[in-house]
């Protein structure tokens, strides 16, 4: 049986700015059976790829990464906002629409070599995951697959990311 998982994400008018949609997870991360399932169905597609280190982005990242990376067995490496990781980081910059963010992992997070799986919950423009992969590969990590809660298509975040193997369990059209 497929699970709809889009009955339990909430799309909440105007936050953080005027004229914005904001997709909320959190009812989604609240009901366990949910939750549970949600998780369970993004390991499933990459339990036979001997993933090595699932990568999070802060901060939902975290949410869906840590227990993507339990179930698959592997380990759990956050990447950060500037400032939060103690010991010494890879510090990448990247475009957003309006500006340039910056993000940040710890050099000895990703052994040369490793199979690398990363999770968030949402791939929007791509930007955040596509500074992420740049991150892995500069440390000699192996991207094997990019996997989401979430998809909004008509930002076209695939189209940056050309290539990698993604999938996402909601996809907005
Ligand atoms: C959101 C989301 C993704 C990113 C997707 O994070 O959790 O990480 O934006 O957008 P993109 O594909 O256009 O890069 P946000 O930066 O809002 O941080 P948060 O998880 O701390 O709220």
């Amino acid at each position: 049986m497929c699970f709809d998982f889009s009955e339990k994400i909430r799309t909440v008018s105007n936050f953080p700015h005027e004229g914005i949609q904001f997709i909320d997870i959190t009812t989604l991360l609240k009901d366990g059976n949910a939750f549970h399932m949600a998780i369970d169905s993004l390991a499933k597609v990459f339990q036979d790829k001997d993933i090595d280190i699932v990568v999070g982005p802060e901060a939902r990242g975290f949410a869906v990464g840590a227990p993507v990376a339990y179930a698959l067995g592997a380990g759990f490496v956050p990447v950060r906002k500037p400032g939060k990781l103690p010991a010494e980081t890879l510090r990448l910059e990247y475009s957003l629409e309006y500006g340039k963010d910056v993000l940040e992992i710890h050099k000895d997070a990703i052994e040369p070599g490793n199979k690398v799986l990363i999770v968030d919950d949402l791939l929007a423009t791509g930007g955040t995951t596509l500074a992420t992969v740049k991150m892995v590969e500069i440390l000699g990590g192996k991207v094997v697959g990019l996997a989401f809660l979430i998809e909004l298509e008509f930002l076209h975040g695939r189209q940056v990311l050309p290539g990698y193997d993604i999938t996402s369990l909601v996809k907005y059209s």
